[in-house]
């Protein structure tokens, strides 16, 4: 942004605390009666009846919510449906000849598919995996880019009512082999390499690398994207997966019938704890939740082109870019690249091209889309949009306001959307044709969402005091437990606010809040050990096991650092064995070994060797005051550790680097 034109945003904007939706929004807007809030809580929990509505049933639900086994909560239970089929076969008498999938590559290619030629491809892929032996309830992993392929497989998964578990193809060898063993997932959907920046990435190495890590026999098939561009060889169990697709040519495979609480997928995430958690979603509730949520916050419609630019291996991607849209029958667009390739108005580009109504966006691209400048989204005409929204991380006001002025042309309502991936779709933000905007907060739990702020001991919190997020009641999208680990599904999200004696059963995600007298919550980030690089969730026991994996090194500590571009950056304090002294090699192995251990994300910013981190008496590393030193913050009284001398010495090594 030019100074003057930041002077001028800045007079205008800067000052104004609370936007209001646009009148032209508010006229056409899916949800817009005020009194739903009211309607959801008198008649809960079969206000979720709604949700549920949204969607094509086999059989239809006995009851809306089964308690009887806390906190397992069943939802429309004894309903019956398939996923395949109401995201692509009930579209298809309407919908047929209209787009469900604008696909762009990096380089400028585009595929597009109909409903119509969606559920061929859905078809021929689902009696491709059934007669490879995929049964019901076997787990397909899937370690693939953001190719059409990928939603097609998940949609042919839930066709034969096989769950997926998709692994984001940025994460390493080592990720994709602890998420299948943890799984005894024997089938892997993957593909050979992508496009980043105009070059071929070699994809098939690092899956087969994982492969070897695998502890049981799979058979793989192989997505050949980039052509001569990368020559792979293709293993005994591996089999080319247009090849296999071709001999199903026009073949259809009848939806399996699932239970509304059978699994639709696994997601492994990051939690306080070593190992990934993964995450249970069902066919019924999720998918109910998805599809509401992307008609009353979204504001899709099927006539609408909706682009949400995350990448599928992660939740977002899962529930509004492939479920969520779908199942309402609209066009969603996927895009393979970068978005500064080949220059920095790419997306402006993209959503000028196919006149996108909906933007769906993470925080982090919005500073850098504010730090590259507003003269690339002016070459575009972006007055197709309706509607942006943003997801991941707390959006700050100064890119909310850019986002709204630059994007939006003040003309669009913005949805800064608080979920997680154990919440399958949102849980707080405003409703865009009803709600009063507030940048920077999120806004009110949607209508049905009990969640409030409260403190250590569960009381409510007064209006701008901090505290934690806490939901009280359950809803139709929550996960339904951690696969093979019910005990660890307790000990994670339950026991810390939840009265067993009582029956009180209440959820805790994790984060810090803070609410206002309007009910309006502002998301402060995670209390627990649990970094957010760009709106990616990365455990700190897992870069610190990855560190302390390479040669030389004693102990590591990992922590979250601010960052202007990425919200959080990893900033990683590590001790070498005797032997071993500080050197650029080393600091070198140790971010290589985070990035083959976990994947280029985790990248650590700073690498700090010292002889000590500064433990507490009882021997407990604490972490906070790494923090502190990392954002170079006022450390407060140090004197009660263990070793408060080394405090000064790391704090000159960081501010020195
Ligand atoms: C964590 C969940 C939700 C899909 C993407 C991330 C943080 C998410 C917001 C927001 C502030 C947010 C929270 C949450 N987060 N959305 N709008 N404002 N913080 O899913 O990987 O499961 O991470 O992301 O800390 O707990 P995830």
């Amino acid at each position: 942004m030019s100074d003057t034109d930041e002077t001028q945003l800045e007079a205008r904007l800067a000052d104004q605390t609370e936007f209001e939706p646009p009148e032209s929004f508010v006229e056409q807007a899916n949800v817009t009666d005020p009194d739903i809030y009211e309607e959801f809580e008198e008649n809960w929990p079969d206000c979720w009846e709604r949700a549920a509505d949204l969607l094509d049933w086999e059989t239809d639900h006995d009851e809306v919510l089964v308690d009887d086994d806390e906190p397992f909560y069943e939802w429309f239970v004894g309903g019956e449906l398939n996923a395949s089929e109401n995201c692509v076969d009930r579209h298809l008498e309407d919908r047929g000849d209209e787009l469900a999938i604008q696909w762009e590559g990096e380089l400028g290619e585009t595929r597009s598919y109909t409903y119509e030629e969606l559920h061929r491809e859905v078809n021929e892929c689902a009696a491709a995996l059934r007669d490879l032996g995929v049964g019901e309830d076997d787990i397909v992993t899937m370690y693939m880019p953001m190719v059409p392929e990928l939603p097609i497989a998940m949609l042919a998964c839930a066709r034969i009512g096989a769950p997926h578990s998709v692994v984001f193809a940025g994460f390493s060898a080592d990720a994709l082999a602890t998420r299948m063993n943890a799984a005894d997932s024997e089938y892997l959907v993957t593909c050979d390499g992508y496009y980043r920046r105009g070059d071929g990435l070699d994809h098939i190495s690092k899956a087969n690398e994982g492969l070897e890590g695998v502890d049981h026999e799979t058979t793989t098939v192989v997505v050949d994207r980039l052509g001569d561009d990368l020559d792979h060889e293709l293993g005994d169990d591996q089999l080319d997966y247009d090849d296999l697709v071709a001999d199903y040519e026009g073949e259809s495979v009848e939806p399996v019938v699932r239970d509304a609480e059978d699994m639709l997928f696994l997601m492994y995430t990051s939690g306080t704890t070593g190992k990934p958690k993964g995450v249970k979603h069902t066919t019924g509730g999720y998918l109910s939740y998805a599809a509401w949520t992307s008609h009353s916050v979204l504001d899709v419609k099927p006539d609408d082109t909706y682009w949400c630019s995350a990448d599928i291996g992660w939740i977002t991607g899962h529930s509004y870019i492939v479920y969520g849209p779908l199942a309402l029958g609209t066009t969603t667009v996927m895009y393979e690249g970068t978005p500064d390739y080949p220059d920095k108005d790419r997306m402006w580009e993209i959503v000028e091209n196919y006149e996108v109504d909906q933007l769906y966006t993470a925080p982090t691209a919005i500073r850098a889309f504010m730090k590259w400048g507003e003269e690339y989204p002016e070459q575009h005409d972006l007055s197709s949009l309706r509607l942006l929204g943003t997801v991941g991380e707390p959006i700050n006001p100064k890119a909310w306001k850019w986002y709204y002025k630059h994007i939006g042309n003040e003309s669009c309502p913005i949805v800064d959307t608080w979920w997680q991936t154990e919440t399958g779709g949102m849980m707080i933000t405003t409703l865009p044709g009803i709600a009063t905007m507030k940048p920077g907060s999120a806004g009110p739990p949607l209508p049905g969402i009990d969640a409030q702020v409260v403190d250590e001991s569960g009381e409510e919190v007064a209006p701008g005091e901090a505290g934690y997020v806490t939901v009280n009641k359950p809803w139709p999208g929550m996960l339904r437990t951690l696969y093979r680990n019910d005990d660890r599904f307790i000990n994670e999200y339950w026991e810390a606010y939840s009265d067993e004696e009582a029956d009180e059963w209440v959820y805790f995600p994790e984060d810090g809040a803070k609410i206002d007298d309007d009910g309006y919550i502002t998301i402060l980030g995670r209390v627990d050990d649990v970094i957010n690089v760009s709106g990616h969730r990365l455990g700190t026991m897992e870069i610190e096991s990855a560190v302390v994996d390479v040669e030389g090194v004693a102990e590591a500590a990992a922590v979250g650092g601010d960052h202007d571009m990425k919200g959080e950056a990893v900033y990683t304090y590590v001790i070498l064995e005797d032997g071993y002294e500080e050197s650029e090699e080393m600091r070198q192995s140790i971010v290589e070994g985070v990035e083959d251990g976990i994947g280029p994300i985790a990248r650590p910013e700073q690498v700090i060797f010292t002889p000590e981190l500064p433990k507490t008496r009882s021997g407990k590393i604490m972490r906070r005051l790494l923090e502190d030193i990392a954002n170079d913050d006022d450390l407060g009284n140090t004197s009660t550790l263990r070793n408060p001398d080394i405090v000064d010495d790391i704090q000159e090594k960081v501010r020195s680097d």
